[in-house]
């Protein structure tokens, strides 16, 4: 058990061939998830607004305004307000959303609010009742989850694996079986583990085309050239990561963008393997690394940029669940921002792959811009994202789903 729930966290990350960090996983259960909620203090809502801010529109930041919260979401009603607080001028940005993370404790979702990241993704799963219970809690940050992936036998190490031999995809398994085990368990979406051995194109194929006919979307694990190929051709909705072995073909790039196909193409887990964290390159590539390079990332990702692509941002952060890796959950998601000005987007397309762009290609019309109807998930920034992308680290006040967080984090440098 606790094998597979350590397996299920890095197998998504990593396409790894050893097994030598089972000792000292934190592993969670469903029982730890229920605890920790129960002793969470969770205050009420109340009719709020916040004066004198000005709020980021997805382009520009506008003039002094009011802006009112009501049972959790934002409202133009200014009647019957309970609780006025003095925004000071200062910058309103909607609720960040990590597009691909794994989140597998009430701490990480703490973690994650705490910098703003009212929205996660989280990208695999071995428990279906403790994916379920982190989902949807008053005041902290909201998980969608996928659930059993599409995994073959050699796409992952088998001792490691954390789908059942029988959940595998086989060459004549039906793949609709696989996409109907995870729906049928309330998937969010369907993922397919991407590997240059892994999934046939049919296979891609069939399960995309499936998945879209019960009006769902899928997502690609994909860091390496033909396995993106692939996912692309197959038609799927967003391939994670980016390939890090060569360069993507023009005809790729230009089909993503004529067939409207987003990448979360996770810049902070190559940019932390490649210059800080060595270890996680052991794992992404173990000694199969020859042509990989940090370039090919910033050059594909800047490639699809240029081309008009979607791009969402996500980390594959992981946090404290694994003994050897320490990858934050929410800083990094601030960090992917900077990776993204990096690669050449303006401050305000960042900030867009982490707020509107997300939700639309997710289809959460509820959330990812400030207007009223869509949820109060909030972050009051001391200083302005599009002079400095860094300042999203400046975090005033945080509120999600209309609840203030007590604890916002201090940007770095702060105790
Ligand atoms: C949900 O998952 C259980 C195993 O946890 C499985 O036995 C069941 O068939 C699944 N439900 C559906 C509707 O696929
Ligand atoms: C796509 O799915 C539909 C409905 O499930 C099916 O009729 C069709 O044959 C499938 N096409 C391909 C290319 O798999
Ligand atoms: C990688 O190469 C090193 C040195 O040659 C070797 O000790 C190690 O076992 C190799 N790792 C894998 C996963 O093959
Ligand atoms: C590296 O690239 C060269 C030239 O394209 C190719 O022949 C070789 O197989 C590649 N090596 C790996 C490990 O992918
Ligand atoms: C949450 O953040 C704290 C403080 O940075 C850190 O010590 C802890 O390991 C994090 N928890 C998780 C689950 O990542
Ligand atoms: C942006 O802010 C960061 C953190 O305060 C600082 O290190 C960096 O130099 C600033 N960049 C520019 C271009 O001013």
């Amino acid at each position: 058990m606790q094998l597979k729930r350590f397996a299920s966290v890095l197998l998504t990350l990593f396409n790894f061939s050893r097994g030598c960090l089972h000792d000292h996983v934190r592993t969670p259960h469903l029982r730890d998830v229920e605890d920790a909620l129960s002793k969470r203090d969770v205050p009420a809502l109340v009719k709020t607004a916040i004066t004198n801010v000005r709020v980021f529109n997805g382009y520009t930041i506008g003039k002094p305004q009011t802006v009112i919260i009501d049972g959790g979401y934002i409202t133009d009603c200014d009647e019957g307000i309970e609780k006025t607080i003095d925004g000071g001028n200062r910058i309103l940005i909607p609720g960040l959303i990590d597009a691909h993370t794994h989140v597998v404790t009430v701490e990480g979702l703490e973690n994650m609010t705490s910098y703003g990241v009212t929205t996660i993704f989280n990208m695999a799963c071995s428990d279906i009742d403790l994916c379920k219970s982190l989902r949807s809690n008053p005041g902290l940050t909201s998980l969608f989850t996928t659930m059993l992936s599409a995994l073959t036998p050699s796409g992952g190490n088998s001792n490691l694996n954390p789908v059942a031999p029988e959940q595998l995809l086989y060459p004549n398994t039906d793949p609709r079986s696989l996409v109907d085990y995870s729906f049928g368990n309330g998937s969010d979406y369907f993922k397919v583990v991407g590997a240059p051995d892994g999934p046939t194109q049919n296979q891609f194929n069939g399960i995309v085309n499936y998945t879209h006919s019960l009006g769902h979307f899928a997502v690609a694990h994909a860091p390496s050239v033909s396995a993106f190929t692939r996912a692309v051709s197959s038609g799927i909705d967003v391939v994670q990561h980016i390939p890090d072995d060569g360069v993507l073909c023009s005809s790729v790039v230009g089909s993503m963008k004529e067939y409207n196909l987003a990448s979360t193409p996770t810049i902070e887990i190559f940019r932390r393997a490649y210059t800080i964290q060595p270890e996680i390159l052991q794992f992404l590539r173990g000694n199969n690394s020859a042509n990989a390079t940090y370039q090919n990332v910033l050059s594909n990702v800047r490639h699809l940029h240029k081309a008009g692509v979607p791009i969402l941002a996500g980390t594959d952060a992981v946090g404290s669940t694994l003994p050897v890796i320490y990858f934050p959950f929410g800083d990094s998601l601030h960090q992917e921002l900077l990776n993204l000005v990096g690669i050449g987007m303006t401050p305000a397309e960042a900030l867009r792959a982490a707020t509107i762009v997300p939700a639309t290609v997710h289809k959460l019309n509820d959330r990812g811009a400030i207007r009223p109807g869509l949820r109060a998930d909030l972050v009051l920034l001391n200083s302005d994202p599009l002079v400095n992308i860094s300042n999203t680290r400046d975090i005033a006040k945080v509120w999600v789903g209309g609840i203030e967080y007590a604890n916002v984090a201090k940007p770095s440098g702060e105790a």
